[in-house]
């Protein structure tokens, strides 16, 4: 990694959230902190089951997984995500779905001269991975910014994200923004990747439709991926555990790459990831648990005089005072909140802040409390 890499790399946000995070853990209820989305309740227990009833594993893993891992996975995109269609062939475990947003631009090969594009408000993993690949990442969120041909902005279009349920924004695609995006992606010769790691959680969206529903697709994975994770929906973030799928061919040639970079996922989490997509009932109970916290924390944020905008579904309330981002931190900070500053998401997020709704029940009753006197 050369200085001129890293200093093609944003500095890591969370450091200018110290000095508010020190004034939040002085409040003297402790903090209430909403700052990051990672899962707080526990593993379930059949997923703890199948990571130790596969611990035995003095051989290497495969890279493209089990064949049962990936039938497992076909068989939850049918069931789950209405796409009867994928192929087994066109199915890979990554180490988590943050590794894969990051590399994804490099193993397909986009360089300098390559075009990124990604939503205006974002998680910031497609922008780095766009800068480690040295290719240039672009906020566009519609096809219309994106112009009619390959050739125009910085460079060739290599690769368009989409985040549907978004993060931070909780925004749902629709089919027909999403069948517009595939077919402007394929009149250029761009990939097409949907990151749906919150597909399971959708609270007042009508539907969550995948990227490689039929609706969208017209029958063809050519050229398209979508991303899952397990983090979320199955309280697995500290496993690793996620999948990419689609295109078949796109996936083999993935799969070569990650062959010879070691970037396999380890056989006990892959036996944890099939048992997880084929049991529904673990994330129902999680899911659960996250609406009856979203009820609290919605209405406070509303009572405490916020806007939230879409977040239909997803982790995370999207709010805003009207003011710059960092001055609704301070605010909360002193009540003993803690939550992101939309800037962390790009410029268009800079006057919103991000609720995390991964707290216990207790902690989100605090911030009720707090929020309220
Ligand atoms: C939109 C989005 N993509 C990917 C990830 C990464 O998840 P993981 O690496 O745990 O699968 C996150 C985590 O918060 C996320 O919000």
């Amino acid at each position: 990694m050369t200085a001129g890499f890293r200093r093609s790399l944003p500095d890591f946000p969370w450091d200018s959230l110290a000095p508010f995070a020190a004034t939040a853990r002085a409040h003297p209820g402790g903090i209430v902190d909403l700052s990051i989305g990672t899962p707080v309740d526990p593993t379930p227990e059949l997923l703890r089951r199948a990571l130790a009833d596969a611990s035995d594993a003095p051989g290497y893993p495969q890279t493209y997984g089990t064949p049962a891992l990936r039938e497992a996975v076909a068989g939850w995109f049918a069931r789950r995500r209405a796409v009867p269609d994928v192929d087994p062939a066109g199915v890979l475990p990554t180490i988590g779905s943050k590794e894969l947003v990051a590399w994804l631009p490099t193993l397909l090969g986009l360089g300098p001269g390559d075009v990124v594009v990604h939503p205006e408000v974002a998680y910031p993993t497609y922008d780095v991975g766009a800068r480690i690949a040295g290719a240039t990442p672009v906020p566009a969120d519609g096809t219309a910014q994106l112009g009619p041909t390959p050739r125009q902005g910085p460079g060739r279009v290599g690769l368009v994200w989409l985040n549907s349920p978004g993060n931070p924004t909780g925004k749902v695609l629709g089919v027909e923004h999403l069948a517009k995006v595939v077919a402007w992606a394929r009149s250029v010769g761009a990939v097409v990747a949907s990151d749906e790691c919150y597909a399971e959680l959708g609270w007042e969206a009508d539907e969550v439709p995948s990227l490689l529903d039929p609706r969208v697709t017209g029958g063809s994975h050519e050229g398209l991926l979508a991303v899952y994770s397990l983090s979320k929906q199955s309280n697995l973030a500290g496993y690793r555990a996620g999948f990419v799928a689609g295109d078949p061919a796109l996936v083999s040639a993935l799969l070569e790459i990650r062959k010879h970079a070691g970037m396999m996922m380890p056989a006990p989490v892959q036996h944890a990831l099939t048992v997880a997509v084929g049991d529904d009932a673990h994330v129902v109970e999680q899911k659960r648990r996250y609406r009856a916290r979203r009820e609290v924390a919605r209405a406070a944020v509303l009572e405490a005089g916020f806007r939230i905008d879409h977040s239909e579904a997803g982790l995370y309330l999207w709010a805003t005072r009207d003011e710059p981002c960092r001055e609704t931190v301070g605010w909360l900070a002193d009540r003993g909140v803690l939550v992101a500053p939309g800037d962390f998401y790009g410029a268009a997020g800079q006057r919103h802040v991000r609720f995390a709704l991964t707290a216990t029940d207790e902690r989100i009753t605090a911030l009720a409390e707090r929020l309220a006197g």
